[in-house]
């Protein structure tokens, strides 16, 4: 156990003291947790293999899953990979600073361990203050997974963090909930056309208006469990997101079927003596009867569904929830991200209310 530092700072004006604090740390070869735009990171030096050893241990992160390398320069991905084909120069003027990772093939700057001995390197620059700043100070590139457990929802703030890593790593730099909710999108740009690895806070209709072909990979929008024979972003293979209570995903094209067909397995679930939960949206969740209810937001309004998705998960674990029953939202905007997260939380247990 070691005593983990947490300082308090400004997401709009961080202070410079508290972020050199943060960045002696880096270079020291510790490990800080930093909010970013999408979700809390835990970052390292992505050029020192003892500290990026030390991150993946403090997750108890399989060490063939690679981090995301942060950068706060465009120039330095020119160090990073081996070649930037030209999408990705339309890809990071179009969205960087922001929640898109781009991946390319990595140079021999990059130390093994850091891509997981991967050919391949994952790059994005944070639409943050603190990240950006803290990533200057400490004049190298951070590599930063999200900074939860391995397999827990991702930390939209630094209590969340704390509830997962304290003890575990150096310092917490508590910028406040982070805006967006869900990660980065990943799209691999070493294939052609690029294609969508992970949905994520930048949508694909916003991609493709810039790369005229951009393919979604079948594990992205998966709905069952995909047969991987040869895993391109490891991460697919690992289960993620969960929550300690069993999910279940009950998605449909009607509203009030999902509905239907939630109550009646709430009702299954509290006969059998569950404490039972319903994720809901704010158009449903006056009609449930279960014994926790929760809403993430309007359906009308996908960026709130997206912002509040790890928090409610996180919730239920805090009021001991057993089963969660949750409704499935529009594969649209930022509805794929959610999606995807659900699913796999639910480890595609997912139930089809119009089938029936
Ligand atoms: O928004 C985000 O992306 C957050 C913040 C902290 O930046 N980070 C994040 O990192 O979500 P992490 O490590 O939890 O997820 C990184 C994803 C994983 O699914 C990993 O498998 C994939 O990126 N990845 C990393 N390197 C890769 C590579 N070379 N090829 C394919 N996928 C890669
Ligand atoms: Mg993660």
């Amino acid at each position: 156990m070691k005593r983990t530092l947490v300082l308090k700072v400004s997401p709009v004006r961080p202070k410079i003291e508290v972020i050199r604090v943060a960045a002696r740390i880096i270079q020291n070869g510790g490990l800080v947790a930093f909010p970013t735009e999408t979700v809390y990171g835990l970052g390292v030096d992505a050029l020192n293999p003892k500290a990026v050893k030390a991150m993946f241990k403090a997750k108890k992160r399989p060490p063939d899953n690679p981090p995301i390398i942060h950068v706060a320069d465009k120039n330095d991905v020119y160090m990073l990979a081996k070649k930037v084909p030209k999408e990705a120069e339309k890809l990071m003027e179009a969205f960087w600073p922001g929640p898109l990772t781009v991946i390319l093939e990595r140079s021999k700057l990059v130390p093994d361990v850091t891509v997981a001995g991967l050919s391949t390197v994952a790059i994005r620059m944070p639409r943050h203050k603190v990240a950006l700043a803290l990533i200057r100070e400490s004049k190298t590139p951070i590599a930063a997974p999200s900074a939860n457990l391995a397999g827990r929802p991702s930390p939209t703030t630094a209590e969340h963090v704390l509830k997962d890593l304290n003890g575990r790593i150096d310092m917490v730099l508590d910028g406040g909930p982070t805006r967006i909710g869900v990660e980065s999108t990943v799209i691999d740009l070493t294939v052609k056309p690029p294609q969508i690895l992970r949905p994520g806070g930048t949508t694909y209709e916003k991609l493709v208006k810039v790369l005229k072909k951009v393919e979604l990979h079948p594990v992205a929008v998966a709905d069952k469990k995909v047969k991987i024979l040869w895993a391109r972003s490891p991460g697919v293979k690992h289960r993620h997101y969960a929550p300690r209570a069993k999910l279940i995903l009950v998605e449909g094209q009607r509203k009030e079927k999902v509905v239907e067909k939630i109550q009646e397995l709430a009702d299954k679930f509290m006969r059998e003596g569950k404490k039972t939960g319903v994720l809901a949206t704010d158009e449903t969740a006056g009609g449930y009867r279960a014994d926790v209810v929760k809403s993430l937001g309007s359906r009308r309004n996908l960026r709130t569904v997206a912002k509040r998705l790890f928090l409610c998960l996180r919730e239920f674990d805090e009021d001991k929830v057993e089963v969660i029953l949750a409704e499935g939202v529009p594969l649209k905007g930022l509805g794929l991200a959610v999606m995807n997260r659900l699913r796999k939380a639910s480890g595609y247990t997912i139930v089809k209310a119009d089938e029936d």
